[in-house]
């Protein structure tokens, strides 16, 4: 059988290809820790958000030297609590959830960007290294006033 020269250069190509995309694959899953989201973590009755803890108290509370921990509840059309200020280099973990239709929550010059959905506490970090006051908008349009639902995060 004979194989014609650019024929082996492109079969030698997309079997490189197929080696990088697989190298890549495995150090994201097994080095980086990098999984697809889905997997169910803690879940709540929508109905009974603002009776149940901790989201019956949304607010900001520092767990350690640089570290918080932000309880949010996203609903139409707002996000509790309203605007919130942590010191430059603070770690926030964001825990949130909604009490009525899916809503968005994307804090703008960040990664951070997650569905809030009802029944579902989502859970994301991020460590805010630049000084700034960062809006927090909801991205999954939700009603008549999807477009007015925001809040600040101010790092000082
Ligand atoms: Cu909430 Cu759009």
């Amino acid at each position: 059988m004979h194989f014609h020269k650019y024929e082996k250069i492109w079969l030698g190509f997309g079997l490189s290809m197929l080696v990088v995309f697989l190298l890549v694959l495995g150090v994201g899953a097994f080095a980086m820790g990098t999984a697809p989201p889905g997997h169910h973590g803690v879940q709540v009755d929508p109905e009974k958000v603002e009776q149940i803890a901790p989201f019956n108290k949304p607010g900001l509370h520092k767990v350690r030297d640089n570290e918080y921990e932000a309880i949010m509840v996203g609903k139409i059309f707002s996000y509790l609590p309203s605007a919130m200020t942590v010191p430059v280099g603070a770690t926030v973990h964001f825990s949130i959830t909604s009490p009525d239709v899916v809503h968005g929550f994307q804090i703008v010059g960040t990664n951070v960007n997650a569905m809030v959905v009802p029944g579902e506490v989502n859970n994301i970090s991020h460590k805010f290294t630049k000084a700034g006051t960062y809006l927090i908008l909801c991205n999954e349009y939700c009603g008549s006033g999807h477009e007015f639902m925001a809040t600040t995060i101010t790092v000082q």
